[in-house]
């Protein structure tokens, strides 16, 4: 029998597309259906190119990119239902240590970068009357962790833009989430630990601090991600969902 996949004929664009969970995001989506414009800064997301996967090498922190994101999606598969917000930098120091062009450099990726995507997409997804924006924010959105001061409150914003998106656009039909990953195995993560004193002792605190004892994968989020672009959370605008291992709830 020839099931109908959920995604099927849904257009997306995935920022980030070259790292962990934008390279798993991209492979979940397309495997549901889907068809991407997979961008990143990273020149080898041109590897990602195939049939339904349009490769658009561009910084976020350019409005350009986003637009041009937009067009390619449009002249290539005709029409876009999803917009991934999923790349992000990490500075990890404290306030005091935090240059003024550090932490102006994260916000603009983090932050801007998501405020110049939304505008680009919302446009089409108002006059198409549907659409679903998917944010990646972090526990670090949600609780404060140590050494994160420009990393914490860009995460922050993520997720109060999310939840100020979803009522703005809610009667256009555009739903509006975030997923706030926990500690995912990604060479985000490797940086991190390769930043650390004692990386291996780093690591297992990390774990420890989730609740389930472990760092989550690439393909997990995706799912995370695929479910909140897809008609099967159609009830669901403004929810900040949490895929931590527990991390928050404790
Ligand atoms: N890995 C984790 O432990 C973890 C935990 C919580 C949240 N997150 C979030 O998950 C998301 C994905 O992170 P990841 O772990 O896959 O990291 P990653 O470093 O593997 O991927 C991030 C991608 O963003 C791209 N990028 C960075 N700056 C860019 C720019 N200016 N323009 C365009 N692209 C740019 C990078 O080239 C990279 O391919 C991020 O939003 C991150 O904050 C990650």
């Amino acid at each position: 029998m020839n099931q109908a996949k959920p995604l099927d004929g849904k257009v997306a664009i995935v920022t980030g597309a070259a790292g962990g969970v934008g390279r798993a995001t991209v492979e979940l989506l397309t495997r549901r259906g889907a068809s991407v414009v997979a961008e990143d800064v990273d020149a080898n997301v041109a590897n990602l190119e195939a049939p339904n996967v349009a490769a658009v090498a561009g910084d976020v922190r350019k409005a350009g990119t986003a637009r041009k994101a937009v067009e390619v999606a449009l002249a290539r598969f005709g029409r876009l239902d999803i917009l991934v917000n999923n790349a992000a930098v990490i500075i990890t120091k404290d306030i005091l240590s935090t240059e003024e062009d550090e932490w102006n450099d994260l916000m603009a990726v983090n932050v801007t970068g998501v405020f110049h995507h939304c505008r680009a997409v919302l446009p089409e997804m108002i006059k198409q009357k549907s659409g679903s924006i998917v944010s990646v924010s972090s526990i670090s959105g949600l609780v404060g962790l140590p050494l994160q001061a420009a990393y914490c409150a860009s995460k922050g914003a993520i997720v109060q833009l999310t939840r100020q998106l979803a009522v703005d656009y809610a009667e256009h039909g555009v739903r509006v989430n975030s997923v706030a990953p926990g500690s995912v195995d990604t060479p985000f993560l490797t940086r991190y630990l390769d930043s650390q004193p004692d990386p291996v002792a780093a690591e297992r605190a990390i774990k420890a601090a989730h609740p389930m004892g472990r760092i989550g994968s690439p393909q997990e989020i995706a799912e995370v991600i695929a479910f909140l672009a897809s008609d099967a959370s159609s009830f669901i605008t403004g929810a900040i969902l949490s895929a931590d291992g527990g991390y928050v709830a404790r």
